[in-house]
C-alpha cells in the first residue's frame, strides 16, 4: 500500500516536528489572527502543537462531542501517532480503538497511550480505513477521522462506517477540501506531496447522502491560515542548522510545500472544515 510506506518513512520527521508527545498530531492547528512565530526553534515548535492540541478543543466544540464519553466507543480513523485519539480518552473518557496503517505506529500509540496512564482506554486496530478489520457490526458511538479521509474513496468509505456505527452514531471529519476556485495544479501539486485524493466538500456530502447521512458543516479555513506561515518558519530555522545534505534537501521540499500551502489558502483553493454527519 503506497501511503503505508509512506507514513512508516516519515515517522521521525513527525516526531521532531510534531513531537515529543506523548500526544503527537498530524493534522493542522488552529490560531489566533497574525499571530507571531517564536525565533527559537523549541519554542516555535510548541506554539505550532498547542494549536494542534487548540485544534481538538475547537473541533470537538463544534462537532458537538459531549462534556463525557464515558461508557462510549470510538474509533479514529488513520489515528497516526495518536494525539487525536489519546485527547479524545484523556478529556473526554472515551474508549478509542485508534485504526493505523502502520504496524510501528501501532506500537508508538500504545508507548505514549502507557505514559499518559490511558492503557485501558485505547485500542489498536492495525489495518484498511475501508474494511477496518478488528471490528463487528454496529460497534461504535463515534468515527472521528482528522486529515485521513483525503486518502480514502470516501464513497466506499462512509458506507463502510454506516455499517460499523451503531443507530445513533455519529461521524466527526476534520479534513482539507479543494473549493470551487482550486486549479487543477493546486488538486494535482497536493495529492502528490500527500499521497491523498482531496475531493470537494460537496463530494463529501454526495458520498454522506449515499450512506443514510446528514452533515453539519463548519468552516475553519481562517483559523488554520497561520499554521502555514508557523511552519515555513519552523523549517527556515531547522534549515539554518541542519548540517547533513540530504535532511537539507528535504527540508527544502517541505519549505516549498508549506510555501505552497499557504498560498493556496490565501488563493481560497483549499479550505477546512469540520463535519458531523448523523443518520439522516
Ligand atoms: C495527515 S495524517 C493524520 C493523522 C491523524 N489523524 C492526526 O490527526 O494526527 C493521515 C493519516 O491517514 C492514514 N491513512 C491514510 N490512508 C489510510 C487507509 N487507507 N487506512 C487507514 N489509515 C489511512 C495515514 O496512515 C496517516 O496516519
Amino acid at each position: 500500500m503506497e501511503t503505508t510506506a509512506y507514513y512508516q518513512e516519515k515517522t521521525r520527521r513527525i516526531l521532531e516536528k510534531y513531537g515529543p508527545g506523548p500526544r503527537v498530531h498530524y493534522h493542522l492547528g488552529v490560531y489566533e489572527e497574525g499571530v507571531q512565530g517564536a525565533q527559537q526553534l523549541d519554542l516555535l515548535q510548541r506554539q505550532i502543537t498547542q494549536g494542534q492540541e487548540d485544534m481538538m478543543a475547537v473541533a470537538s466544540e463544534c462537532w458537538g462531542v459531549p462534556s463525557s464519553l464515558r461508557g462510549k466507543r470510538v474509533l479514529d480513523v488513520g489515528a497516526g501517532l495518536g494525539g487525536a485519539s489519546l485527547w479524545m480518552a484523556g478529556h473526554k473518557g472515551a474508549q478509542v480503538d485508534a485504526l493505523v496503517q502502520c504496524r510501528e505506529h501501532g506500537e508508538i500509540i500504545r508507548g505514549f497511550a502507557a505514559l499518559s496512564g490511558l492503557g485501558e482506554q485505547i485500542g489498536i486496530c492495525v489495518g484498511d480505513a475501508h474494511e477496518t478489520p478488528c471490528v463487528g457490526l454496529a460497534q461504535y458511538d463515534a468515527v472521528m477521522a482528522m486529515e485521513s479521509p483525503c486518502y480514502l474513496d470516501r464513497w466506499v468509505w462512509m458506507q463502510h462506517l454506516s455499517r460499523l456505527l451503531r443507530e445513533d452514531g455519529v461521524i466527526w471529519i476534520e479534513d482539507v477540501f479543494l473549493t470551487e476556485s482550486a486549479s487543477t495544479e493546486a488538486k494535482s501539486f497536493f495529492d502528490r506531496y500527500w499521497k491523498t485524493d482531496i475531493g470537494t466538500i460537496q463530494s463529501y456530502l454526495l458520498s454522506a447522502k449515499a450512506a443514510g447521512f446528514a452533515v453539519e458543516i463548519r468552516d475553519i479555513t481562517e483559523k488554520t491560515m497561520p499554521f502555514w506561515s508557523l511552519s515555513a518558519e519552523w523549517i527556515r530555522l531547522a534549515y539554518a542548522r541542519e548540517k547533513e545534505e540530504k535532511k537539507r534537501a528535504c527540508l527544502s521540499r517541505s519549505l516549498d510545500a508549506a510555501l505552497f500551502h499557504l498560498d493556496g489558502w490565501r488563493s481560497q483553493q483549499f479550505c477546512i472544515a469540520l463535519l458531523a454527519l448523523r443518520r439522516a
